[in-house]
């Protein structure tokens, strides 16, 4: 198995790069990796510092009402980085509407993880959608995809105009060299790299594994908190924005573009990792998922899953989202005469859930850390028969949820199936049969329990 290691960030004074980070959700940063390198008290000085181009990047129309937009300060302008485009096809990552005759999308499914190969797979090729929503040409819905990587990116490069990617690892470190800075990525953690931005990803160390969510949409935000308050769930400080690192690499190089769906490679003379100094709102991010404060039922009962949203990715209609990224993870239940499990349900929104390691409160067994289940619009789910007589028979006392994490991907818009996941990922066709052991109990006696 080919694993390289990444390619060295330098300076130009031949010191190299650590990653580092600046905290904050949604903040406007300013970073540059040369002193100087950045304009003071205006965007668009006649002549810029080192010789640097300024370009803005804009990832919400001029006129939204909160304005996202970077200003960059770069070697060459971006249109140095594009060139002729060629179409190419990457089959197995896929865009909305992406629906097929023979494959049914009505039913409750769940896979074993996809396994890990000696194929070489980098981050485009390894990209194997499972589901899509909506329609990327409208911008609305979304699609999840797993991602099996056991090759860098070599001089090779990749936007996506389609959409904001939030990246889930759950085998394996990566790393995300974008033009706005180095992410370092690894299991318990998330990115997010918005619309537009380029960047190659690179393995760490051995084969990655992981799930990505698609978003056509608006960008995610945090979550409205309402009565809880400032404080709990996912807190702003956690979040972590690049510092400014560059490259002035003259070597062909490729850069390939997601576009309405399709895939198209552009050939330049150099690497598009170029941007010296930047401020803006507009900028990748990553969250330690190990930071999540989970708040719950303290006496009796719980609440919806939407208690454990992260992030959230709004709809023209407010209060129903385009995406929830929400995190089921260790916490302690302590609720009275109560069936703790996720109750049985119907929903409008469609689940998409993946473990990353551990073992669900809800599924026992079966659903396992690399493996996704989707509950569709209206389709009814819930515990199995043992997580049902389990929780139904315990004595109940405080109790931790111990080694646990898992996420679901939910929106308002029903998922549609690949032919990838209907067909050729590892479908456990007996999945249904988690419920056909409940018993009826029912005997028109009041007392029985
Ligand atoms: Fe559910």
């Amino acid at each position: 198995m080919k694993t390289q290691n990444p390619t060295p960030l330098v300076k130009a004074d031949g010191m190299t790069i650590t990653p580092g980070y600046m905290p904050g959700f949604g903040n406007d940063f300013e970073t540059e990796a040369l002193p100087g390198a950045l304009p003071l008290g205006m965007n668009s000085p006649q002549k810029v510092n080192y010789g640097l181009y300024g370009e803005q990047l804009s990832g919400t129309a001029f006129t939204d009402v909160r304005p996202e937009r970077t200003w960059c300060y770069r070697i060459r302008p971006s249109v140095k980085h594009s060139h002729r485009y060629e179409k190419i096809d990457l089959p197995h990552f896929r865009s909305a509407p992406d629906i097929h005759p023979d494959v049914t999308s009505l039913g409750q499914y769940r896979w074993d993880p996809i396994p890990l190969t000696e194929e070489p797979l980098d981050w485009l090729t390894g990209m194997r959608t499972m589901t899509t929503a909506g329609d990327v040409h409208t911008q609305v819905g979304l699609a999840t995809h797993i991602y099996l990587v056991t090759q860098s990116m070599e001089d090779a490069y990749f936007f996506s105009a389609d959409s904001e990617m939030l990246v889930v690892p759950q085998e394996g470190r990566l790393r995300f060299a974008t033009e706005l800075g180095v992410i370092d990525l690894e299991p318990k953690e998330i990115a997010i790299i918005p619309r537009g931005l380029v960047y190659r990803v690179e393995l760490l160390d051995g084969p990655a594994r992981g799930f990505v969510c698609e978003n056509y949409g608006q960008k995610f935000e945090l979550p409205g908190r309402g009565p809880i308050g400032a404080n709990c769930m996912a807190n702003p400080r956690d979040f972590k924005a690049p510092v400014a690192a560059f490259e002035d690499r003259e070597v062909r190089s490729t850069v390939t573009v997601k576009w309405c769906g399709q895939f198209h490679t552009t050939v330049i003379g150099q690497s598009p990792l170029d941007v010296v100094a930047w401020h803006g709102n507009y900028a990748p991010y990553k969250y330690d998922l190990r930071t999540y404060c989970p708040v719950g039922a303290i006496l009796f009962d719980h609440p919806d899953p939407s208690i454990f949203t992260v992030l959230t990715a709004p709809s023209g209609q407010p209060g129903t989202a385009n995406i929830d990224f929400v995190l089921f993870r260790e916490r302690w239940m302590v609720m009275e005469d109560t069936f703790r499990p996720p109750w049985y349900h119907k929903n409008i929104m469609s689940e998409m859930m993946g473990n990353i390691y551990g073992q669900y409160d809800a599924k026992p067994q079966g659903f396992v850390p690399g493996g996704v289940s989707l509950h569709n619009m209206m389709l009814p789910h819930g515990p199995d028969r043992e997580a049902f007589e389990k929780a139904s028979n315990a004595n109940l006392g405080p109790d931790k949820l111990d080694n646990t994490m898992s996420f679901m991907f939910e929106t308002r818009f029903p998922q549609q199936l690949t032919q990838f996941a209907g067909k050729d990922a590892p479908l456990q066709d007996d999945y249904i049969d988690c419920w056909k052991d409940i018993e009826k109990k029912f005997d028109g006696s009041p007392g029985k329990k």
